[in-house]
């Protein structure tokens, strides 16, 4: 049987990969954090699954995750978990790097040390590209711009080097944005669709954001994740970038949304200082070439879409908790 082992199987996209996984067939183990309240919402309407186990466990554990490994005796890994917060990295960048690139190099270094034949998926970013200006693909050059990507970088080539020293197949998914209803409240595509939800409700007239000028190449999550698994599914380990080919400015994915809702967006976005970053990445927008003719993977959904599908959910989501 395939057996999967998914570590940040609470967060947006390990909820949707494991939801696919599990439709595939799949059994599917998870690593999820101690904390004083659970944080499961994502996959809570999965569990009563019996292919689906969950495992305590943290990226910063290295001893845990080399005795996971040996007793799940994975398939396939893939490797989601991290602080994933851009801007949270500048503030945390010792846990940052701790987690993303440490942390990959302890489940690396476990996968190994079991000896076990088990794929490895690591979830490179966009952000690794930094100031290097657009299109990006899998042959430009580098140039990180905060801690969280520089985290990135180095766990993008630890993962090359554990292919290339030890025959592991370890392959990197550069994925650039992607978003969904489940997205984390404080990345700016959800932070903005809940809020027109909460100005249309009456509930608030305003939302504070910072640049508005960054421009981004956002996709829809449960779409990415059918990627990472074809990475998985390849006759040779290889890095592939996912992506729409489209770039949208922040102002442009809030026209969108405050206007699906028959509201302008001038009217409400106010600018707060404290959003903005130390350095700041200002145009990604991805070359996903290779994953269309290797793969035969393709976006479909585009950032205008999304902004319309995440205000219809947030809108119908806050109604039903005001009704409560
Ligand atoms: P997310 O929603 O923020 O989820 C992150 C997951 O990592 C959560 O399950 C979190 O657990 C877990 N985690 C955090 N610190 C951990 C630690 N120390 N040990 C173990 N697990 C830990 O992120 P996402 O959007 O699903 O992204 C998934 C992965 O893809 C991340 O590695 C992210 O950096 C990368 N990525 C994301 C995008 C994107 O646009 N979404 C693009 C490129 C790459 P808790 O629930 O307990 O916090
Ligand atoms: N979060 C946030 N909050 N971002 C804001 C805000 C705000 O109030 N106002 C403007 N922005 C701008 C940011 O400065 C950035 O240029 C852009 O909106 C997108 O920010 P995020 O949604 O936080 O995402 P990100 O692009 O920094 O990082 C996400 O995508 C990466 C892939 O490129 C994360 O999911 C990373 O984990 C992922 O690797």
């Amino acid at each position: 049987m395939n057996r999967a082992f998914i570590t940040g199987i609470t967060g947006q996209d390990g909820s949707y990969l494991t939801e696919f996984l599990l439709d595939k067939g799949y059994e599917v183990h998870g690593l999820v954090r101690r904390s004083s309240t659970l944080n499961r919402s994502r996959i809570d309407h999965l569990a009563g699954n019996d292919r689906l186990h969950l495992h305590y466990g943290d990226l910063t554990d290295g001893v845990g995750l080399v005795n996971l490994v040996r007793s799940i005796e994975p398939t396939e890994v893939y490797n989601l978990g991290a602080q994933s917060h851009v801007k949270v990295s500048f503030e945390m960048p010792d846990y940052t790097a701790s987690t993303n690139s440490i942390g990959t190099l302890r489940l690396l270094e476990a996968i190994r040390a079991s000896g076990m034949s088990c794929k490895f998926y690591q979830a490179s970013t966009s952000e690794m590209f930094g100031s290097t200006p657009p299109p990006q693909n899998e042959d430009t050059t580098f140039h990180p711009r905060s801690p969280y990507g520089a985290s990135k970088l180095q766990a993008h080539w630890v993962t090359i080097n554990y292919r290339e020293a030890y025959g592991l197949f370890a392959v990197s998914g550069i994925l650039f944005n992607h978003e969904s209803p489940r997205r984390g409240e404080n990345f700016v595509t959800r932070k903005i669709t809940r809020g027109v939800a909460a100005i249309r409700a009456g509930l608030t007239d305003t939302l504070e954001l910072g640049n508005l000028d960054a421009t981004r190449d956002w996709g829809y999550a449960p779409e990415y994740v059918v990627g990472m698994w074809q990475m998985l599914q390849a006759d040779e380990p290889d890095d592939y970038v996912l992506a729409t080919g489209e770039g949208h400015s922040v102002r442009a994915f809030c026209e969108a949304a405050f206007s699906h809702a028959g509201l302008n967006w001038q009217d409400h976005v106010v600018h707060n200082d404290m959003y903005e970053r130390p350095s700041e990445v200002d145009a990604l927008l991805g070359d996903a070439t290779k994953a269309r003719t290797h793969l035969g993977w393709e976006a479909k959904t585009t950032a205008l879409d999304l902004a319309r599908l995440m205000v219809d959910s947030d809108s119908a989501e806050l109604e039903m908790s005001l009704k409560k």
